[in-house]
């Protein structure tokens, strides 16, 4: 089984970035737990970030060719972004939708989720564990289909 991991804008810069909100971990951090977890259930994980909307378009689009389901944070263009929902809806792979503060007790512009329709779950408020929560959830759904 392989799954891509994307993680949007901005999130290259965690560890420096808002630490009291989003931890002091980084993303190399991160990906490491996953990895180690990703071993544990016997899974491949393709991983990427990026600032730009489009470059994560492409990576869904291309996980259609190899890939059996998406973990991905799509960050600030949770919020906005109906290309990627739409990317997502598209490729018609199962998503899990993961972020490491809670949206929901944030700004309101925050608790809306473009993703969240089109994503199996989404998973919040828990730091590097709303990764790997996702990652054991979207593991367990593809598995038991
Ligand atoms: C985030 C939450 C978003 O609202 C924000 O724009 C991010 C990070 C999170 O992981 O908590 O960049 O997705």
């Amino acid at each position: 089984m392989k799954i891509l991991v994307l993680h949007g804008p901005n999130l290259n810069m965690l560890g420096k970035r808002e630490p009291g909100i989003y931890g002091s971990q980084t993303l190399e951090d991160i990906n490491h737990s996953l990895e180690d977890l990703a071993k544990e259930l016997g899974c491949e994980l393709s991983s990427l970030q990026s600032n730009t909307e489009g470059e994560l378009i492409d990576a869904i689009q291309a996980a259609a060719e190899d890939c059996h389901g998406m973990l991905i944070n799509p960050a600030a263009y949770t919020h906005t972004s109906i290309a990627i929902r739409d990317a997502v809806a598209a490729v018609g792979l199962p998503c899990v939708e993961v972020h490491l503060s809670n949206i929901h007790s944030r700004e309101t512009f925050r608790h809306t989720s473009m993703i969240a329709p089109v994503a199996i779950g989404q998973i919040c408020g828990f730091g590097r564990d709303s990764y790997l929560l996702g990652l054991r959830a979207l593991f367990n759904s593809i598995k038991n289909k």
